[in-house]
């Protein structure tokens, strides 16, 4: 492992790491550490121990962590909550023990914890603030006994094989997205809330070997997708709901071992339910018995294959430290593995298709609209549903059927092609879906007569409704935190648009006049670079009509660095609480900046909006302006990343939430950007 690492540490501009099932034993090594660049890291069954090494504090752009089937033992690390981008964690079938740390409760763009098949014990801390957790396992430990507080967009909870007693019944019944619920093999001693059998996704039910009690009715309802159902071995009583007995090949259902009346499979008397159910309530603890004890057994299992395996890697690294001599410029290697290897982009797309099927951002999913229904919608086009209008087509307001307030864009199309030369536009189109965009819902296609080839698009977005950041920015006068809270939203949409997708969207041309607030003020990008568009040259501001002469971009442009630029104008938007309109506002403002970040705090202030002269901690300001100039370089190699800038308008929150971010505190000394 040694010997590797420091091969690898040759590599600065590393971002994927999978070295999966090659044997590797020891301790993961102090030299990890270096791999500042490191996104994706994994390292799954190999016989790797020891504990989870502090030097991993250094790989702060981590965003996808699998160390399954190893052998690490001791803690999960409360650092852990630095590691701000991290989607997935994933710790599987380890021996690690302990409490779980509550610094989980920071991680908010995690996606999936799995931290099943290991030794942890006692109470889940509050992971409510989790609010884009879909995927949470913790079956086969020793945790509980109170059931965990959590976000309801979870999508699959597993928590079989621990030592749950209470608190599920109240929860659960909110939780729209749940596909699979198993809560097998705990203690719940609980009545058996039979809403879980129809929540609308639920597809996997399992509560097997509980003590859940409580009388089923024949006409209870459940979930249209119902495939898998286990009841058995618990104490209900009453009968068998009539939608688990349609003897239907595709659903299975298991009820054995409780007192249901008109079921098959084998059940006790009633008396049984009742007493144990009437003991359990009345005093619980004298049913309480010893589980088997939930340990694991480690067992050493690597043999001869080890050295051949050692072979082959140590191959590896050699090749790969070969690469990195030849070519001491990292940036070349750094930009083919974003090429070739984008493996979390894979992961994130997958997700955001499943999510589209799903519909958590509490929209319906994407589908084909009929022409009728965009006529109707907006009165037939009527003036008084105009919203915008730009150089090859207007912007409609509309109603739907449903009541949903939507904004049709409408396309004419030049070129005369048929519908099948838009395949793949449409496809790009519905997974334009995400919380900080207006989402794409629909479109409709309208042809020419005489040869069905394609004249109209109509692209059908969500209606939001509270105006632009430019006016809310000058109108409300946000305070400071609700202003980072509003950049790292339109970062985090720009960062979509990079990488929720193959191929990503690029060069959005972002300004303040289309980014949208929603109805609780939350950011949502408009008029980025949508596929059908680029076709055709310029821009429709869907929203505004704002006619003031907008910012150009230096020429030099680097695709995923252009949208950083205009990120940075945004920002200086927003920090300086007035209009930026063109290039010469920029360069003032920026140099401004420059002088800014070097002056004390106080003139720093003077910057600002005075609006927020009041409130603001010197430390976040410092790290905004910081993050403003590095964005608007000149070079777009100078600027950073946009997941630097996430990372940095992050740090800048959390000096925000931390209060007074004057005093001298370990957090309080600003981040570092990677210069490359
Ligand atoms: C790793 O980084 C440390 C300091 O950050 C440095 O002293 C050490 O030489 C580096 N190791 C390798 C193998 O590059
Ligand atoms: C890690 O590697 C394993 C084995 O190849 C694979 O199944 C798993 O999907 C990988 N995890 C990620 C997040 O890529
Ligand atoms: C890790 O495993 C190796 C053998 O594979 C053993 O010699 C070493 O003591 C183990 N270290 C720890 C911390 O368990
Ligand atoms: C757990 O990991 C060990 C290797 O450490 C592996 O042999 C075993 O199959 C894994 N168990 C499961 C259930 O995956
Ligand atoms: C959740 O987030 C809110 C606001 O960011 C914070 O006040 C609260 O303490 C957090 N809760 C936990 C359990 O971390
Ligand atoms: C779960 O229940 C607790 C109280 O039992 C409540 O505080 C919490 O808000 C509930 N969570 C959800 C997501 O409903
Ligand atoms: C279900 O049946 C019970 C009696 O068996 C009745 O009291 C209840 O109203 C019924 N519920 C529905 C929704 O029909
Ligand atoms: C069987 O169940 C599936 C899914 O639960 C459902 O789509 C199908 O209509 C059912 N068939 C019958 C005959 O009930
Ligand atoms: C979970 O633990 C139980 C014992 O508590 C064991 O029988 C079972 O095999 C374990 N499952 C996995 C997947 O390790």
């Amino acid at each position: 492992m040694e010997a590797l690492f420091t091969a690898f540490a040759a590599l600065p501009g590393l971002k994927v790491l999978s070295l999966v099932s090659l044997g590797l034993w020891g301790p993961l090594p102090q030299t990890i550490g270096n791999l500042s660049s490191l996104e994706m890291l994994n390292l799954s069954s190999n016989n790797l121990n020891g504990t989870i090494p502090v030097e991993m504090l250094g790989l702060r752009n981590l965003q996808t962590i699998v160390l399954d089937h190893n052998k690490f033992t001791g803690e999960v690390p409360f650092w852990i909550s630095s590691f701000s981008g991290l989607t997935v964690l994933s710790l599987k079938n380890n021996s690690l023990n302990g409490l779980l740390p509550s610094s989980f409760s920071r991680l908010g763009n995690l996606r999936i914890l799995q931290l099943s098949m290991n030794n942890f014990n006692g109470e889940v801390p509050d992971l409510s603030n989790l609010t884009n957790l879909q995927v949470l396992d913790l079956g086969n430990n020793s945790l509980g006994p109170k059931f965990p507080t959590l976000h309801n967009k979870l999508v699959t909870l597993v928590l079989k094989r621990n030592k749950f007693r209470f608190g599920m019944t109240h929860n659960l019944s909110s939780f729209y997205q749940l596909q699979k619920l198993d809560v097998s093999s705990n203690e719940f001693v609980e009545p058996f809330l039979p809403s879980l059998l129809s929540l609308p996704s639920i597809g996997y039910l399992s509560i097997a070997g509980n003590k859940f009690h409580g009388m089923l009715l024949k006409n209870m309802s459940c979930g249209a997708d119902i495939k898998y159902v286990d009841l058995s071995f618990n104490y209900l009583t009453g009968d068998l709901p009539a939608c688990l007995k349609l003897g239907n090949k595709s659903q299975i259902v298991h009820y054995r071992g409780n007192c249901l009346s008109n079921g098959r499979q084998r059940q006790h008397p009633y008396a049984f339910c009742h007493n144990e159910a009437l003991a359990v309530r009345i005093s619980p603890q004298r049913r309480k018995e010893n589980e088997p004890s939930s340990k694991i057994v480690v067992a050493m299992s690597i043999v001869g294959a080890t050295s051949l395996a050692g072979l082959m890697v140590l191959g590896v690294g050699f090749v790969f430290s070969k690469h990195a001599f030849k070519k001491p410029r990292t940036r070349v290697i750094l930009e083919k593995a974003k090429v070739l290897y984008p493996s979390k982009l894979f992961l994130d797309a997958r997700e955001i298709c499943q999510m589209a099927k799903l519909g958590p951002l509490g929209l319906p999913a994407y589908r084909n609209f009929l022409l009728d229904e965009i006529k109707e919608a907006t009165a037939n086009f009527d003036v008084s549903n105009l919203i915008g209008e730009g150089s090859y087509g207007q912007v409609y307001k509309g109603i739907l059927g449903n009541d949903n307030m939507v904004a049709i864009r409408c396309l004419k199309v030049r070129k005369r092609r048929g519908i099948q030369a838009y395949t793949h536009d449409v496809e790009l189109l519905s997974k334009l879906r995400h919380i900080h965009l207006v989402s794409a819902l629909g479109h409709c296609f309208e042809y020419n007569s005489e040869d069905s080839t394609v004249s109209t698009i109509y692209l059908v977005f969500e209606f939001v409704p509270n105006g632009t950041l430019r006016d809310f920015i000058s109108g409300q006068k946000p305070i400071w935190s609700k202003r980072i809270a509003v950049a790292v939203e339109v970062a985090k949409g720009i960062q979509f648009l990079q990488t929720g997708m193959m191929p990503g969207l690029y060069s959005n041309n972002l300004k303040t006049t289309n980014v949208l607030l929603d109805h609780s003020l939350h950011v949502k990008l408009n008029s980025y670079n949508l596929p059908l568009l680029a076709e055709n040259k310029n821009k429709v501001n869907m929203l505004s009509s704002s006619g003031s002469k907008e910012v150009s971009k230096p020429i030099v442009k680097q695709d995923d660095k252009s949208d950083v630029y205009d990120f940075g104008v945004i920002l200086l938007e927003i920090i300086a609480g007035r209009e930026i309109t063109s290039d010469n506002d920029v360069s003032v403002m920026k140099d401004l900046f420059e002088v800014g970040i070097k002056a004390d705090k106080i003139a720093r202030k003077q910057i600002l909006d005075p609006a927020v002269h009041k409130e603001c901690p010197d430390n976040s300001v410092k790290t905004v302006m910081e993050v403003c100039v590095k964005s608007l370089s000149e070079d777009p190699n100078d600027r950073p990343s946009i997941e630097d800038v996430l990372w940095n308008l992050h740090f800048a929150a959390q000096v925000q939430d931390l209060g007074q971010g004057d005093s001298p505190s370990r957090k309080s000394s600003s981040p570092v950007f990677t210069s490359q």
